[in-house]
């Protein structure tokens, strides 16, 4: 059993949520399994979400992979919505009102803010992680650079 507490103990924030991550992702290297724990980790560690999760790269297409929320749009065209430019621009999106995104795809009406990290492995787009918030601007830069690197925790402990 991984103590999580253990895991993190006498750090704070997200150095202490990437030591957690680190122990629970330790043992296993399946891509399902790693990535449904990631997003039960976020969407419970995590304040303000209503939904975190993947969408994966299928033939330049994203389709909807595990996830935490309300169910979801399951398949969005590169360069559509927040997910869609992310994957367009293997850029990070950090939006702070989502309504105010050009082409948004509003999969529940109580999301207001948006941070999407694209996640590249060996050069390849395996897919992209979303986190919705009902808050807005929920996301600040701190969070943005914290999530990316729990996400290259992700990448680099997962087989892809
Ligand atoms: N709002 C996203 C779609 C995915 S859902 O939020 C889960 C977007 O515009 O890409």
């Amino acid at each position: 059993m991984i103590d999580l507490q253990q895991a993190g103990a006498g750090l704070s924030g997200y150095s202490m949520l990437a030591a957690q991550l680190e122990s629970l992702l330790a043992d296993e290297r399946d891509f399902i399994a790693n990535s449904a724990q990631f997003s039960a980790f976020l969407f419970n560690e995590l304040p303000d979400l209503n939904w975190a999760g993947f969408y994966l790269n299928r033939n330049e297409e994203l389709v909807l992979g595990p996830f935490q929320g309300k169910v979801a749009c399951v398949r969005i065209p590169f360069g559509r919505g927040v997910c869609g430019a992310a994957a367009r621009t293997l850029e990070t999106q950090r939006v702070e009102d989502v309504h105010a995104f050009p082409g948004h795809i509003a999969c529940d009406s109580a999301s207001n803010s948006e941070l999407v990290v694209p996640l590249v492995k060996d050069g390849r787009l395996i897919g992209v992680l979303d986190l919705d918030s009902p808050k807005l601007a929920r996301f600040k830069e701190e969070d943005q650079s914290g999530i990316e690197q729990l996400a290259a925790i992700f990448l680099r402990l997962t087989d892809c």
